[in-house]
């Protein structure tokens, strides 16, 4: 494995794997949210003045039958050309004719992006015959497509089998992700808490279970806190509860004790009588909630309580908000935690947020500046701490 800011690009085509899997406007296709694609210019930036030239190559979205127009990565160039002060060349395929020549006449300092990898049913296959026709286009192979890390596709894993071992690299996006998620993972300097949110415990358990080997404190908000409140006897009236994942819940929490782990869960909650944006609203102890009412947000008990945690931690890993933050009305404990988060960092802790809402999150109250590191990985964060070896990072270590 090489390092990618050691290599010198000149006269070499990059062909980057990136994740340009953006959110689209259903209806004029313009991009809503760019954070990714401004994420992977330094590392474009870098190939381009080293002199090299750069085929950048993407999935977006799930076509399941072969090209569609709302997945078209078309819909880019203009956005990836703004942002990279370069104009950026398409090809109307990701192999064939079109790509194959175009990526051929390719000079340095110049972009190609070529059309969604997914239009092939190969790509999510892990096809080997596609990735090698893919890896013909360019002389070296960067992966820098951290929100994809976690799929076993051809463009992201199978391909690097075809270039040798000072070929492939990491782009600089994956590398600061990589770094700053074992960084937490590994060498969390302590204490260190957890803060996991979202609807679900379902989608939380195996993260809940690999943190509680490593993490001092963990807060549990959002939805799925419901379920544990139900598991512990509590009365929750209409919130959200798995009434499956009961069990799971218990289980939880008898590991967390022998483990010495702090659980902590939202005292009170703002509840509504509706999950509505003008619902009426009204507070109550999470573990007696009025039948026909919902929590949907942390309550301000519960918020003084884990702006105390939060504040003493020297480490914080962020994944899932506290409540239907969309909704102004449920929005303080997302915001809290937010504000909790940034003010932890400034007096020295290192904080990851990850996952689409809670980023989403960090963005809307504005404070992405203030936290350590804000992941471009959804999924992929997800099953990076639930301690699994993620093919995108493996294929390259290799
Ligand atoms: C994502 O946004 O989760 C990544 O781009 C991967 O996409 P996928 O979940 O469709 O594989
Ligand atoms: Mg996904």
């Amino acid at each position: 494995m090489s390092t990618f800011s050691q290599y010198n690009f000149k006269g070499q085509k990059a062909l980057i794997r990136v994740d340009f899997n953006v959110p689209l406007d259903k209806k004029t296709f313009e991009i809503t949210d760019d954070t990714r694609i401004k994420a992977a210019v330094p590392t474009i930036k870098k190939i381009l003045g080293d002199g090299g030239s750069v085929i950048l190559m993407s999935h977006l979205g799930r076509p399941k039958e072969g090209p569609e127009e709302k997945s078209s990565l078309k819909h880019l160039v203009s956005h990836v050309s703004k942002l990279t002060g370069v104009n950026v060349l398409f090809a109307d395929d990701c192999i064939g004719k079109d790509a194959i020549d175009k990526a051929a006449a390719l000079k340095p300092g110049e972009v190609l992006l070529l059309e969604n990898l997914r239009f092939y049913k190969e790509e999510e296959k892990g096809d080997a015959g596609f990735a090698e026709k893919l890896s013909k286009l360019g002389d070296v192979y960067v992966n820098d497509a951290f929100g994809t890390a976690h799929r076993a596709h051809a463009s992201t894993a199978v391909i690097a089998q075809f270039f040798p071992a000072g070929k492939k690299m990491f782009g600089l996006l994956m590398e600061s992700e990589v770094s700053s998620a074992e960084k937490v993972m590994h060498n969390a300097e302590k204490p260190f808490t957890a803060i996991i949110g979202g609807a679900k415990v379902s989608d939380k358990i195996l993260i809940i279970e690999n943190l509680l080997e490593r993490a001092t404190d963990i807060i549990i908000g959002g939805g799925m806190a419901y379920t544990f409140e139900k598991a512990q006897g509590g009365i929750i009236g209409n919130s959200l509860c798995e009434d499956d994942r009961l069990d799971v819940a218990r289980e939880l929490l008898k590991k967390a004790e022998a483990k010495g782990v702090c659980l902590h869960f939202p005292s009170d909650s703002v509840i509504a009588d509706k999950f509505d944006a003008n619902a009426l609203t009204s507070n109550a102890p999470s573990n007696n909630i009025p039948e026909g009412w919902m929590g949907l947000d942390i309550g301000p008990n519960a918020c003084a309580q884990f702006i105390n945690v939060i504040k003493r931690s020297k480490t914080i890993l962020w994944n899932g908000p506290m409540g239907v933050f969309e909704m102004e009305k449920f929005q303080h404990g997302t915001k809290t935690v937010a504000t909790a988060v940034a003010e932890a960092t400034q007096d020295g802790a290192f904080s990851l947020v990850g996952g689409g809402d809670s980023v989403a999150a960090v963005n809307q109250f504005g404070y992405s500046d203030q936290v350590s590191y804000v992941s471009t990985g959804g999924g992929a964060m997800l099953e990076f701490f639930e301690g699994k070896e993620l093919p995108g990072i493996a294929a390259i270590k290799k």
